[in-house]
C-alpha cells in the first residue's frame, strides 16, 4: 500500500504559469515524481483578488488534484499560499499532505539571517496578508521584515518583459522604495520572479543576497518526501499540465517559466 502511494503524482498548482517555475525546480531536483500542474489561468492574477475569491478558486482545484490521486498538493503560488493555505488543509484532510510556498521560506530566513533586516517583494495579496511577517515574527529570532508590493512585475514578465530597459525600469523604482534600504537579503515572494532575479542581483551589485524561492521550496519538497516515507522510486507515465483557460499565448509562456515549451490541457473549473 505505502508502495502505491509512493508512486502517486504531486499536485502543483497557481494562478497561471508562474508557479511552472517552481514544477521546474522540483522536477530537476527529483526526476523520479511525476507532476499534475494546475493553472488557474481563468482567474489571474491571483494578487489583485480577495481572500474569498481565491479560496474558492484553490478548493476547486484541490478536488481535480485529489480526484488525480495527488499524494501531496504544493501550492506553488505565495498569493494563494497567503490567502488559502489553512483552508485547504483542512478541506483536504487525510486525502492528501498539503504544502505552500511560504513556509519552507521562512524556515530558510530564519536559518541564515537571525537578527538581520530582510526585505520581501510580492503581489498586494502576499504583501497585504502579513502572513510572512507573522511567521517570520513567530520564529522570535528579531528578524526585521520590511516587505513592499510590487503588482507590475508579475504581469510584465508574463508578457515577456526581462532582461531589456523596460523592466529595468521598473525594478529599480519598486526596489528603490526607502523601506528596502540596508536590507541582507531579499525574498523573490512570488512564483514568477525567478525570472528577474539576475536583474535583481545587478541592481544591488552582489551586496544583498537574492533569494529564489523556487529552489527553497524544491530542496523542501525533497526532505518532505523523504522524511515521509512518499519519495517516488522511478518515474511511471507523464507529467500533466492543465489550464483553465486555454490559450496559445499562455502554451508559448511556458517556454519561458519552464525552459521547455508543454502541451497544456483545457480544464474548467465551472463548467
Ligand atoms: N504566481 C503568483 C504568486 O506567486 C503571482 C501571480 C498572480 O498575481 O496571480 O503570488
Amino acid at each position: 500500500m505505502t508502495e502505491d502511494i509512493k508512486q502517486r503524482p504531486i499536485g502543483i498548482f497557481d494562478s497561471g504559469i508562474g508557479g511552472l517555475t517552481v514544477a521546474q525546480a522540483i522536477i530537476s531536483l527529483l526526476p523520479n515524481e511525476r507532476i499534475i500542474y494546475f493553472g488557474d489561468t481563468a482567474h489571474l492574477p491571483y494578487g489583485d483578488k480577495s481572500t474569498a475569491a481565491i479560496q474558492a478558486y484553490a478548493v476547486k482545484i484541490c478536488d481535480l488534484l485529489i480526484e488525480q490521486h495527488c499524494k501531496v498538493i504544493l501550492i506553488a503560488c505565495n498569493s494563494a499560499s497567503a490567502a488559502a493555505y489553512e483552508l485547504v488543509k483542512e478541506y483536504v484532510g487525510s486525502k492528501a499532505k498539503v504544502l505552500n510556498v511560504i513556509d519552507p521560506t521562512v524556515q530558510h530566513i530564519g536559518q541564515l539571517y537571525p537578527r538581520k533586516k530582510v526585505g520581501l517583494i510580492g503581489t498586494k495579496q502576499t504583501v497585504n496578508s502579513n502572513v510572512y511577517r507573522k511567521k517570520v515574527d513567530e520564529l522570535d529570532l528579531g528578524i526585521n521584515l520590511q516587505s513592499h508590493a510590487t503588482p507590475l512585475l508579475a504581469a510584465m514578465i508574463e508578457e515577456g518583459f526581462f532582461n531589456d530597459s523596460i523592466s529595468e525600469s521598473v525594478i529599480h523604482t519598486y526596489l528603490s522604495d526607502p523601506d528596502l534600504l540596508g536590507i541582507e537579503a531579499l525574498i523573490l515572494g512570488c512564483t514568477h520572479y525567478p525570472l528577474i532575479k539576475k536583474q535583481i542581483e545587478n541592481f544591488y551589485e552582489g551586496e544583498v543576497d537574492v533569494l529564489d524561492a523556487s529552489q527553497i521550496v524544491a530542496q523542501h519538497v525533497k526532505a518532505y518526501l523523504q522524511g515521509q516515507g512518499l519519495a517516488a522510486e522511478k518515474l511511471l507515465g507523464d507529467h500533466k499540465f492543465y489550464v483553465s483557460d486555454f490559450t496559445r499565448s499562455f502554451e508559448e509562456s511556458t517556454r519561458i517559466f519552464f525552459k521547455r515549451q508543454v502541451h497544456l490541457e483545457h480544464y474548467p473549473l465551472w463548467e
